[in-house]
């Protein structure tokens, strides 16, 4: 559907709200039908070289106890995920330099066996890299653009550049990955109008998921004292995103839900067709701590496939059992 600025900000704001949530309900049903695609998280390492101000495993927290996990273990939950059904896995991870691009490929090409599609989001890393894990089998990479406010990027990270962050997303592309991106909502100073020009950027650029997540504060990190962003505006601008680009992938996030018992369920409910589920284990699920308040850190992973099953069933809609990946 293509939608003017203004009436993205229309639908930001003064639409009513519920109606907005039917008509993106709606509309992912005719496109991508009543599968939910879920894709089994590892947060391997809460390492990173950065310092964005709004992140809780930033650089600069010395109060964060680090952790990578080695080759072994990591090969080894993803494993586990795939006998539990995940038929996609998610590496995430802070930019951690331990994992140089051959320990990455020895990775990927062992996960690979395990007959799953697999997502990379680690960050932003070089060509030779992005195109090493590529050949290696890595299938998709998830980066979120953030903002797309150049200013407010450069404030939130002084260190990063914005349009080097953009180059690396056109870079995942054009090595013919499928490429997620998105932005929070509700960082400081951001305006309504600049998430517009955001949800007008991820359709121009064509991503093949969104995800948008508010912001939350982290009591560690220099925004502690900001607000945040309400679930309201996150599912408006979920929604929104549906409606702008009717049969991508639109994850359920986890953010979401940790602003609300039932945030997850709403999102699906408003657009959303995937769902992540945490398949980390131990003590690390709670290290991983990019925001408080972080949903299920004391669970399993075979807890939260299930809970997560039942949720996805009592409104109606069905767990899918392909790889999930977006068809043009
Ligand atoms: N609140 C909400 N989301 C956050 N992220 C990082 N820090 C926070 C926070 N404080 C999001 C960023 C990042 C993704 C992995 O997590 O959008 O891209
Ligand atoms: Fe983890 Fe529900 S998804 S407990």
């Amino acid at each position: 559907m293509s939608l003017d600025k203004q009436k993205i900000i229309e639908l930001l704001t003064t639409t009513d709200a519920e109606t907005l949530y039917k008509q993106a309900d709606k509309i992912r049903r005719e496109n991508v039908g009543d599968e939910v695609h879920l894709r089994g998280l590892i947060e391997f390492s809460n390492i990173c070289r950065n310092n964005c101000l709004y992140c809780g495993i930033r650089r600069g927290n010395a109060q964060v106890k680090r952790y990578h996990m080695s080759e072994n273990e990591l090969i080894e939950t993803a494993r586990k995920a795939s006998e539990i059904g995940f038929k996609t896995i998610v590496m995430q991870s802070g930019e951690d330099m331990y994992y140089t691009q051959a320990r990455l490929c020895r990775i990927i090409e062992q996960i690979k066996k395990f007959d799953v599609a697999v997502t990379l989001s680690i960050g932003e890393r070089s060509y030779e890299d992005y195109k090493a894990f590529r050949e290696a089998g890595a299938d998709r990479y998830l980066m979120r653009i953030e903002t797309t406010d150049k200013d407010l990027y450069h404030k939130l990270d002084p260190e990063m550049s914005w349009q080097h962050r953009y180059d690396c997303l056109m870079m995942i592309k054009e090595l013919g990955y499928e490429l997620g991106s998105g932005i929070m909502v509700g960082l400081p100073e951001q305006t309504i109008d600049s998430i517009a020009d955001d949800l007008l950027f991820l359709k121009e650029i064509g991503v093949d998921m969104a995800g948008i997540g508010p912001f939350i504060p982290h009591p560690q990190t220099p925004l502690a004292q900001e607000k945040g962003g309400t679930l309201e505006l996150a599912l408006r601008t979920m929604a929104v995103m549906r409606l702008l680009m009717p049969d991508i992938n639109i994850p359920a996030t986890t953010a979401m839900e940790s602003l609300h018992p039932q945030g997850r369920i709403k999102a699906l409910q408003a657009g959303a067709n995937v769902v992540m589920p945490n398949v980390t284990e131990g003590e690390y699920r709670r290290l991983y701590e990019l925001y408080p308040n972080k949903i299920c850190v004391n669970d399993t992973p075979v807890h939260c496939r299930s809970c997560i099953g039942l949720k996805i069933m009592s409104i109606g809609r069905k767990i899918g059992n392909g790889y999930g990946g977006h068809r043009r």
